[in-house]
């Protein structure tokens, strides 16, 4: 089957020696410790703290995070790579981290206060903590800027009331970066950012989400009816939150490429390995060009949004602008991901339709990266509309 250790053989464009030494050692970690387990997680729908600590002891966590917070000091292309790789070992994982770095630290480190960045990173370090972000709500979700979370300011506190939906890491985090509106008649521009401790008075957490994929992540709303927080807690400027919100988006996109790129990885991986075994009219199926021709687009699709979320990912480590090329990254790998998915099983036949093999899981898993983060839709929208700006200037 595909849960032993492959030894996976793909290439890629060159990359630097700590890179590449990264690639390694997350690999080795997802191949032993994550890829066994996966599939007792998912159907468990239970979060993997122990092999997060152990990742966070061998400083796989906090990759992009300057060394001053205790992160690793390395750069976005270095998490894109451990996100992958990880991905590839358990998809829930993947988004448990992605989530926590991209979602909850990335706007902390671009936005906050030097007081803030110390209290709300440093003790998030070491993989026993986690952070989520929570700007959907259950009447918005592509529509962000209509969220109608209030914080009204009384006294030295901010008091916050509303739903927020859908929210990734909810039963395991110690904090979120939360949207509400300070100002509805400025619509999006009334929109802050706000950082809540939790658990925290007149903050409780909706039922688990039953989900058809990433089941070992948890997924609920979170509910704040008078929830006081010191006025220290507003996270950048009053009014700004909208602007944080879709540039912590742009970062966030290629977290998701990433994962949806080491899902995709894991369905080839394991196409190729049952197909090389598996003898249909006296050969195995990899003598048939209708699979060979099914491997060779599965290949494509995924090199192809591999150099995209790389590339995303170097423009955004060279201070360069990148909201268009990682909505192109995100959308690529996520559809690449549930098609190369789609054909695993399809290699597998009957084997690939049942859970004694990871297949149909990849394709369950590969089914939310186009949905988060912004649909494939919303993507759409985001580099036609940069893409005609261009022309147009
Ligand atoms: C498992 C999971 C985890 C999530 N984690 C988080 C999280 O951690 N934090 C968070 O804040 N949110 C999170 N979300 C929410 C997620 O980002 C939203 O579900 C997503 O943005 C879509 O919003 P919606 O569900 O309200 O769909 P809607 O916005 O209602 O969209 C419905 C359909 O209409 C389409 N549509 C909407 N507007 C347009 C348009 N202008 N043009 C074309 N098509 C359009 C959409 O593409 C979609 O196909 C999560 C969701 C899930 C399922
Ligand atoms: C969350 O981020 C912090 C800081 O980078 C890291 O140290 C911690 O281990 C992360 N936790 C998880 C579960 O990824
Ligand atoms: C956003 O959704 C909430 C429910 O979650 C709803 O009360 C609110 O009216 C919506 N905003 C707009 C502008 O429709
Ligand atoms: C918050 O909601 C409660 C009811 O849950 C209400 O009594 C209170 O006035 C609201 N506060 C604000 C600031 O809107």
């Amino acid at each position: 089957g595909c849960l032993r250790r492959l030894h996976t053989v793909y290439q890629s464009a060159e990359l630097p020696e700590t890179h590449r030494m990264l690639r390694q050692t997350c690999r080795d970690f997802a191949e032993k410790e994550l890829m066994p387990l996966a599939a007792q997680l998912d159907k468990e729908h239970r979060f993997p703290a122990e092999q997060v600590k152990k990742m966070g002891g061998l400083g796989l966590l906090a990759m992009d995070v300057p060394e001053e917070y205790k992160g690793a000091g390395l750069d976005y292309l270095a998490y894109s790579i451990a996100v992958e790789e990880i991905s590839r070992g358990c998809a829930s994982t993947g988004v448990i981290i992605s989530v926590n770095n991209s979602l909850y630290l990335g706007p902390i480190l671009k936005f906050g206060s030097e007081e803030q960045k110390h209290k709300w990173i440093a003790p998030f370090t070491g993989g026993e903590k986690i952070g989520c972000f929570a700007l959907s709500e259950p009447g918005n979700g592509s529509d962000a800027g209509a969220a109608s979370t209030v914080a009204r300011l009384d006294g030295d506190e901010w008091v916050l009331n509303g739903t927020k939906a859908w929210i990734t890491n909810a039963w395991d985090a110690s904090a979120t970066v939360v949207f509400a509106t300070t100002d509805k008649s400025l619509k999006h521009k009334g929109i802050s950012a706000f950082l809540v401790p939790m658990p925290t008075a007149g903050l409780s957490l909706g039922k688990k989400e039953d989900k058809l994929g990433i089941r070992a992540s948890s997924t609920a709303n979170l509910i704040f009816e008078d929830c006081r927080i010191p006025k220290a807690n507003l996270l950048g400027q009053l009014g700004m939150g909208f602007k944080i919100a879709m540039q912590t988006l742009d970062a966030g996109r290629i977290g998701i490429a990433s994962q949806a790129l080491g899902i995709a990885q894991a369905a080839l991986d394991c196409a190729v390995d049952y197909a090389e075994k598996r003898m249909a009219f006296g050969s195995p199926i990899t003598k048939l060009q209708a699979v060979q021709f099914k491997l060779a687009d599965m290949a494509v699709a995924l090199e192809g949004a591999r150099l995209l979320t790389w590339r995303a990912a170097m423009l955004k480590d060279n201070g360069k602008p990148f909201t268009k090329e990682a909505a192109m990254a995100k959308l690529a790998a996520s559809e690449a991901a549930t098609a190369i998915a789609h054909q695993a099983i399809q290699i597998l036949g009957g084997m690939g339709y049942v859970t004694e093999m990871p297949a149909e899981r990849h394709y369950r898993d590969a089914r939310i990266t186009e949905i988060y983060e912004g649909t494939s839709e919303i993507q759409r929208l985001v580099i036609a509309g940069q893409l005609l700006k261009a022309y147009r200037s």
